[in-house]
């Protein structure tokens, strides 16, 4: 277990000392992150923020808690242990040693994969530099901060492989990755659901159990990679990566938690007089972050995708446990298509070309588990509504769905039908007006927002209205 000297400016666990260049390059970054986080970054100022730091990679106790100021929070460098002995998984050269340093034929793949990847982790904490603001408890409050210092080390991540392997182009990208800012007219984050506002805690709750888990998926095919350091980066974010999903998910649990005690209460479903979400409004919400976390998995058909898997940069989502040949090419898979008939037809595609969809399918049968779970607390409560996710094409913007118009059940109509019930199946502004006008910020140690159930455990053991966050 490798553990990490705190008292180095950048805690790390690949001998940042042993390199002075590297060092000194990564120094240099330092104060132009700190800015970038003191002017994108949270609005709310703290006293101090109950965090977990990394502080190590072992198995046993990777991470420390403790009230941190959050401007001195320790954003550190560190990959899982290196295993002497892998060989590449997949691809065409499946079974050689994997890759300490980045063959010249693939720099500008891996360079611009750990771009697009390093372009996310900084565009989520712009994207809620607002919600401090409105945290519906001290323990949710700490969480945001949890989810936002976390994703600054991610950014970090990749900037440390962007400045060790990818000379003075990474250098320039790593400069680029504070330079472009969600939702800028200017100079945008890569990917569309990065630019957009994460207005409200429902928004949060719902981006922390969709979108942060397609930055799961991404990550577990960047740990396959043949390129070592980038696989071993990967999974170490992904420890991290599994409590920013756990906000979502039990964030969503506590909202219909909290609806359906209200739905029971008082005997309808129009709770929102009571302060409370109504169910058919969080399937909206459902909808809409569902579908835009879908596009991030680009078209169902990719040569990028497919020249990615056999060069051995991006493998699929637990690769090992894929019983095929784990190269691919003589494969087949079938695809549903929407034709301007309002009909749908199988095409058969190559399984090589299919890659962002396997992907996809692996994320969604991921997602179905939480609609299992918030179904559950509906049940339990004796209510007769469901959740459900929408239909794969309803929504799209990317890929074979996009241009065409399909309902949350699969049904293709003309774009004129569809405009005149989509009131019923996204977000509409009266909706995002209701559920911001419950946003009141709930400061005071154990009391929590009208819309939301406490949860059920604290943080690290300490109880769940424990004095998480200090305000000056
Ligand atoms: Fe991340
Ligand atoms: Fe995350």
């Amino acid at each position: 277990m490798a553990s990490i000297n705190y008292d180095e400016k950048i805690p790390n666990n690949v001998d940042l000392a042993g390199d002075r260049r590297l060092q000194r390059a990564l120094e240099g970054w330092q104060p132009k992150f700190l800015d970038w986080w003191g002017e994108m970054g949270p609005t709310l100022r703290t006293t101090s923020v109950y965090l977990r730091t990394a502080v190590s990679v072992g198995r046993d106790g990777w991470a420390h808690f403790d009230q941190v100021a959050v401007p001195d929070y320790r954003w550190g460098i560190f990959l899982a242990d290196r295993d002497p002995d892998r060989v590449i998984g997949f691809g065409e050269h499946r079974g050689e040693p994997v890759w300490q340093q980045v063959p010249g034929e693939y720099r500008a793949d891996l360079q611009r994969l750990i771009v697009v990847q390093g372009d996310t982790e900084p565009a989520s904490v712009e994207q809620q530099k607002l919600l401090g603001l409105t945290a519906p408890s001290l323990y949710d409050l700490r969480n945001l901060f949890q989810v936002n210092v976390e994703e600054g080390r991610h950014l970090w991540a990749m900037v440390y492989l962007l400045h060790a392997y990818f000379g003075k182009e990474g250098r320039e990208e790593a400069e680029g990755l504070l330079l472009r800012n969600s939702g800028s007219p200017d100079s945008p984050r890569i990917l569309g659901a990065f630019n957009e506002q994460t207005a409200d805690w429902l928004a949060f709750f719902m981006f922390t159990y969709f979108t942060d888990r397609d930055g799961k998926y991404q990550l577990g095919t960047l740990k396959e990679s043949a390129f070592d350091p980038l696989s071993r980066t990967c999974e170490f974010m992904l420890k991290e990566e599994a409590h920013h999903m756990f906000v979502g998910t039990t964030g969503v649990d506590r909202v219909v938690e909290r609806s359906a005690a209200l739905v029971r209460e008082h005997d309808t479903l129009d709770i929102a007089p009571c302060g409370g979400i109504p169910l058919d409004l969080i399937q909206r919400y459902i909808n809409f972050h569902y579908t835009v976390s879908l596009d991030l998995f680009g078209s169902e058909t990719s040569t990028n995708a497919a020249n990615y898997f056999t060069a051995g940069l991006k493998g699929r989502w637990q690769e090992a446990r894929r019983r095929d040949d784990h190269r691919l090419t003589d494969d087949g898979v079938h695809v549903q298509r929407p034709g301007a008939d309002g009909t749908w037809s199988a095409d058969e595609l190559s399984a090589l070309l299919a890659l962002n969809l396997d992907l996809r399918d692996e994320y969604i049968a991921d997602c179905e588990t939480g609609i299992k779970r918030w179904n559950r607390i509906l049940a339990s409560a004796e209510i007769d509504v469901r959740f459900a996710l929408p239909h794969p094409g309803f929504n799209r913007a990317v890929g074979l769905h996009s241009g065409h118009h399909i309902t949350p059940d699969g049904t293709i109509v003309d774009e004129a039908t569809w405009r005149a019930a989509s009131h019923r199946w996204l977000p509409t502004s009266e909706d995002l007006a209701f559920v911001r006008s419950l946003m009141h910020p709930v400061t005071e140690r154990g009391r929590i927002a009208s819309w939301v159930a406490p949860p059920r455990n604290g943080v690290n053991g300490r109880p769940w209205d424990y004095e998480y966050v200090y305000l000056p």
